[in-house]
C-alpha cells in the first residue's frame, strides 16, 4: 500500500476515535484527499433523536466542500469492526456527486484493506444532471 493511502486510512482513524456515538457505539472514521492534496476528516455524529445523525463520509464531504475543495481522489472508511465496511447508501450517491472516479479503501480493526472503485459501489448511479461539479446544473 502506498504511503499516501497509509496516511490516509491513520487520518481516518485519527477522525474515529472522536466519534460521537452514544447510541449505535459504532464509530467510524473518514479521510477524503482532495486533488489539491489536502485530506478533509469526517467522524459520525449521533442525535437523541436518531434520523438527525449524519455519517463520517458525508461530514467529510460537507468539510471539504465548505473548505473549498469539490474534487477528490480518494477516502479511506475506517471502523472497529474486524472486517472492512462500507459506505452507506446515502454516503455513496453524495460521493458520487463529487468524485464519481474515487477511490475507496475500507480499512478493518486488523489492518486488511480492501481498494474499491466508487463505480463498483455504486453502479448505473443516479446523474440525471451530468456532472453538476461543472456549474453548468440548474
Ligand atoms: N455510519 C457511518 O458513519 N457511515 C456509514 O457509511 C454507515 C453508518 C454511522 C451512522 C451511525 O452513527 C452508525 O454508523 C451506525 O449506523
Amino acid at each position: 500500500m502506498s504511503e499516501t493511502y497509509a496516511e490516509l486510512i491513520a487520518a481516518a482513524r485519527a477522525a474515529q476515535a472522536r466519534s460521537y456515538s452514544p447510541y449505535s457505539r459504532f464509530a467510524v472514521g473518514a479521510a477524503l484527499l482532495g486533488e489539491s492534496g489536502r485530506v478533509y476528516v469526517g467522524t459520525n455524529v449521533e442525535n437523541a433523536s436518531f434520523g438527525l445523525s449524519i455519517c463520517a463520509e458525508r461530514a467529510a464531504v460537507c468539510r471539504a466542500v465548505a473548505e473549498g475543495e469539490r474534487r477528490f481522489v480518494a477516502l479511506a472508511v475506517t471502523t472497529a469492526d474486524a472486517a472492512p465496511t462500507p459506505p452507506c447508501g446515502a454516503c455513496r450517491q453524495v460521493l458520487q456527486e463529487f468524485a464519481p472516479e474515487l477511490t475507496v479503501l475500507l480499512a478493518g480493526r486488523d489492518g486488511a484493506v480492501e481498494e474499491w472503485r466508487l463505480a463498483g459501489l455504486l453502479p448505473r448511479a443516479f446523474t440525471s444532471f451530468g456532472d453538476p461539479a461543472d456549474g453548468k446544473a440548474p
